[in-house]
């Protein structure tokens, strides 16, 4: 592996300190970080190369959900040596003069830094000024080694937005060096849907309009907002987490199989899924959870959805007229998040007079907690009748005899970077995709829907789906419970 330099603009960020710093840490742990990499660090605050190694460790040491494990000495250690910190403001030139010195200054004593990834880990306010300086200092130049940029969202908070930054994102980088990371796309719940129903010949078959009935997707978290209310606010629910990791989850159920497992064919398969949605804006359900007003940072009427539920189909042979039903909020139930596929009862059901009889197949992706894949089915219930009894066939991620280990996404899509593989992240096309189904949904909010916090949801939603005779699936708790 070549060297290079991983350079995080905005080290100080919440997002540097919950998911990127333990994301290294863990890479330096389990030896993912190439031997000769560099990493640097760059904010506003002043500090010594002591201290931003102190912080490194007071990140590391500060209790995370993401991040429940115990920080080893050798492996900080190993992790210090590739730290390096530049300081400034990332909207003055003078710091970008300092950071390419500071780069050639490494090239000189034996750490080349001539591949380079940008992780933009800032506001997205400052992105142009950013990419210009990049742009005039000759840190985007590919000469003698690569450039990667890595970016999140948000992309843009409406088509027109994420066209707009795209083109300025194109004006400096070619589309092979953006990395548009949307985490969902690394977690290895989601990427086991692929290999579940393209390695195996026994359940693809039935994936298609003559065998599903609908498509249930739930993103569900027991947690408000917490402190993010200065960002929330202004996005909501539908943007934060729908016109992204949803769609995303609903990309991977339903795409055809890509030709091969490279970047460009399944990126395709993915964004044709994108482009058949069809949004139903007279479809969609708002809430806001009872107490939202009182979080911090948010505006005294705010009408920011919390919540959001919403029917959709995707306009294709293989699913036309199976309507997917997709929900996700704050303060919910339960945190949970799943994908599950209802299967049709078949016409000449041999058991349709018994107690559960009319019982449909669910299939379900459990993505988080209790990951697993998980397919029910009616069996006999032991003894002198028949009769049937709803049973489960489970595969579950934390009985894997083999343990193998669970790599956070972070990681995941680190390491994916540095191999320069894009098959994870999302190109211009898909991002825009993604918006032009949300955007008729998002501008027909007129209303929004209170809900009691612990609930799921406003009862609106549930209106939305039962008056096409279906109902939310309560998720099972049960499902892979160790
Ligand atoms: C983030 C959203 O992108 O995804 C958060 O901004 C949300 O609001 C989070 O909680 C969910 O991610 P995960 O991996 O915890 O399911």
């Amino acid at each position: 592996m070549d060297s290079f330099a991983l350079i995080i603009f905005g080290i100080t960020s919440n997002l540097a300190q919950i998911k990127l710093i333990p994301a290294l840490y863990d890479m330096a742990e389990k030896g993912l970080l190439p031997p000769g990499m560099t990493i640097i660090g760059t904010a506003r605050k002043e500090m010594s190369s002591e201290e931003f190694k102190e912080y490194f460790k007071k990140v590391l040491n500060t209790e995370n959900i993401h991040h429940q494990h115990e920080i080893k000495e050798e492996v900080f250690n190993d992790l210090c040596q590739r730290l390096h910190y530049v300081n400034g403001n990332l909207d003055d030139s003078k710091f970008y003069q300092k950071l390419k010195d500071y780069l050639d200054e490494l090239s000189g004593h034996g750490h080349p830094c001539e591949n380079r990834i940008f992780y933009l880990a800032t506001y997205p306010d400052l992105y142009a000024d950013i990419f210009e300086n990049v742009q005039k200092f000759d840190l985007n130049k590919q000469e003698s080694g690569y450039v990667r940029l890595m970016i999140e969202k948000p992309i843009g908070s409406d088509l027109e937005s994420a066209k707009k930054l795209n083109s300025l994102l194109l004006k400096y980088f070619n589309e092979d060096q953006i990395y548009r990371l949307d985490h969902y796309l690394g977690k290895e719940t989601l990427q086991n849907i692929l290999t579940f129903r393209f390695g195996n010949g026994i359940f693809e078959p039935l994936i298609n309009k003559d065998y599903i009935d609908h498509i249930q997707i739930t993103a569900a978290e027991d947690f408000g907002i917490g402190r993010r209310g200065g960002y929330y606010d202004k996005v909501g629910a539908l943007k934060d987490v729908g016109q992204n990791h949803q769609l995303q989850m609903l990309a991977f159920a339903t795409m055809d199989a890509p030709s091969q497992f490279s970047n460009q064919a399944v990126t395709q398969e993915r964004l044709k899924i994108l482009q058949a949605l069809k949004p139903l804006p007279e479809e969609v359900v708002f809430g806001q959870y009872e107490g939202y007003l009182n979080e911090e940072n948010v505006e005294a009427n705010s009408q920011t959805d919390t919540f959001y539920a919403f029917k959709a189909f995707i306009e294709n042979d293989r699913f036309r007229n199976v309507p997917v039903y997709i929900r996700a909020g704050k303060k919910l139930k339960q945190t949970v998040t799943e994908i599950v596929i209802v299967f049709k009862i078949p016409e000449n059901r041999l058991f349709k007079n018994l107690k559960s009889g009319m019982e449909p197949n669910y299939l379900t992706y459990r993505i988080q907690p209790n990951e697993g894949i998980i397919m029910e089915v009616l069996t006999k219930k032991p003894g002198h009748k028949i009769e049937l009894e709803p049973s489960v066939m489970e595969f579950c991620f934390k009985l894997d005899p083999h343990s193998h280990y669970f790599p956070d996404p972070y990681e995941r899509l680190i390491a994916d970077a540095i191999r320069g593989d894009q098959t994870f992240f999302n190109d211009a096309s898909e991002v825009e995709a993604q918006w032009a189904f949300v955007d008729p949904l998002s501008n027909a909010k007129s209303k929004i829907f209170k809900y009691q916090a612990g609930s799921w949801g406003p009862k609106e939603a549930d209106e939305l789906i039962e008056k096409d005779e279906r109902k939310w699936i309560e998720p099972n708790m049960l499902y892979c419970k160790i």
